[in-house]
C-alpha cells in the first residue's frame, strides 16, 4: 500500500552543494504535474522497507519550468536528509505529485508592495515565486528579505536573485522592482540582523530607499521560516494592521512553515 507508484518514481538530474548543511537539486518533472509557484509537495527516495519516508518540500523552481528544483538542509541524523545529501544525477526519487500551500498569490489580497520574509531554507518557495512573471505583473515592488546566521548560507539566493537579473524572460520585469535584502545574524556581512528587528526599527526602508512602515493600504508578505520566525512575524505584521489570509479566505499575508522543529 506504501510502495511507491511507478508513477510517482522520477529521476535526479542534477545536484549542486551550498555549503556542507545546504544543497540544492533538479528533478524530472511529471508531464501531468501542475502547481501554483510557492506550493510544496512530499518526496522521498526508495528503500526496501516498502514504507519510504517522506517529506515536505517547497518547490523552487517555477511553475513554467520543464524540471522540479528543491533547495535543502542536510541533517546528519535526518531520516531522508542523510541520504537525500548523498544523492546524484540519474538517482531516482519519490514525488507525489498533489501540490499544496498557501505561499500562493491566490492567498493574498490585491496590494503594491510585496515583501517575502524568509530565514535559512525558507528561501526555497521564494525561489519559484520570484522567477514567475506573475509576481511581477501583480506587484509593483518586491522586497526579498532572507536572513541566515551565516553569511555563507545566503549563497542559493545571493546567485538567484543575481540570475533573475539576466533571465532573457524575467530581466526586464524585475528592473526597478526588486529590492533583495540579506541580512547574517551571526557572522558580518553588509546587513545585519533579524527580519523582525529590520522591519520594526525601520532599518530596511532606510537601507533600500524605500517608504515606510508597512502600511495595509499597500503592503502584502508572504512568511517561510521556523515555528518561532514565523510567529514572531505574523504578530509584527498584525501589529501593523495586516491581517492573515489563506487559500479559502485570502488576506494581507500569509505563512508557510520551512520545516517543524524538534519537539513540536
Ligand atoms: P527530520 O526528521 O524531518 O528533521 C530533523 C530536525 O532537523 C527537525 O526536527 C528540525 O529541527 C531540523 N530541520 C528539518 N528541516 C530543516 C530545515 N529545512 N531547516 C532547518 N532545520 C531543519 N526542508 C528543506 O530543506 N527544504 C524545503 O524546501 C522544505 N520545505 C518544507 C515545506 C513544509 C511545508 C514543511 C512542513 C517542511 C519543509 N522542509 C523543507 C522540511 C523537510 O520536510 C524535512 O524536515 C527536512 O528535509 C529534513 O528531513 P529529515 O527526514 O532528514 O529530518
Ligand atoms: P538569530 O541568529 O538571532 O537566532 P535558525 O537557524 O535558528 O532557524 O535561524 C535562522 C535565522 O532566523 C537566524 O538568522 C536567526 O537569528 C533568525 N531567527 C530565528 N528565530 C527568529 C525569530 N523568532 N524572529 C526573527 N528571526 C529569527
Amino acid at each position: 500500500m506504501n510502495q511507491p507508484l511507478r508513477t510517482d518514481l522520477q529521476t535526479i538530474t542534477q545536484v549542486t552543494h551550498w555549503t556542507d548543511a545546504l544543497f540544492s537539486f533538479r528533478v524530472t518533472r511529471p508531464a501531468s504535474l501542475r502547481f501554483r509557484s510557492g506550493e510544496f509537495v512530499m518526496i522521498g527516495l526508495p528503500d526496501q522497507t516498502g514504507k519510504p519516508v517522506l517529506r515536505a518540500y517547497s518547490i523552487a523552481s517555477p511553475s513554467w519550468d520543464d524540471e522540479l528544483e528543491f533547495y535543502s538542509i542536510k541533517v546528519p541524523d535526518g531520516p531522508l536528509t542523510s541520504r537525500l545529501q548523498h544523492v546524484q544525477p540519474g538517482d531516482p526519487i519519490i514525488l507525489r505529485p498533489k501540490p499544496v500551500g498557501t505561499l500562493v498569490h491566490d492567498a493574498l489580497t490585491p496590494g503594491h508592495r510585496l515583501w517575502m520574509l524568509a530565514t535559512g531554507t525558507g528561501f526555497a518557495p521564494f525561489a519559484s515565486l520570484l522567477r514567475d512573471p506573475d509576481t511581477w505583473e501583480r506587484n509593483e515592488r518586491v522586497v526579498m528579505m532572507h536572513t541566515c546566521r551565516q553569511a555563507d548560507e545566503l549563497a542559493y539566493g545571493r546567485r538567484l536573485i543575481e540570475d533573475l537579473h539576466n533571465d532573457p524572460l524575467i530581466g526586464e520585469l524585475v528592473q526597478g522592482k526588486l529590492f533583495y535584502y540579506p541580512t547574517t545574524t551571526r557572522e558580518p556581512s553588509p546587513y545585519r540582523g533579524r527580519i523582525t528587528d529590520n522591519l520594526s526599527s525601520g532599518q530596511v526602508f532606510a537601507d533600500l530607499a524605500l517608504p515606510g512602515p508597512l502600511d495595509p493600504a499597500i503592503d502584502r508578505a508572504m512568511v517561510c521560516g521556523s515555528l518561532a520566525f514565523n510567529k514572531d512575524v505574523a504578530a509584527l505584521l498584525d501589529s501593523f494592521g495586516l491581517s492573515e489570509g489563506s487559500n479559502a479566505s485570502p488576506g494581507d499575508f500569509v505563512v508557510e512553515k520551512a520545516f517543524v522543529g524538534d519537539g513540536v
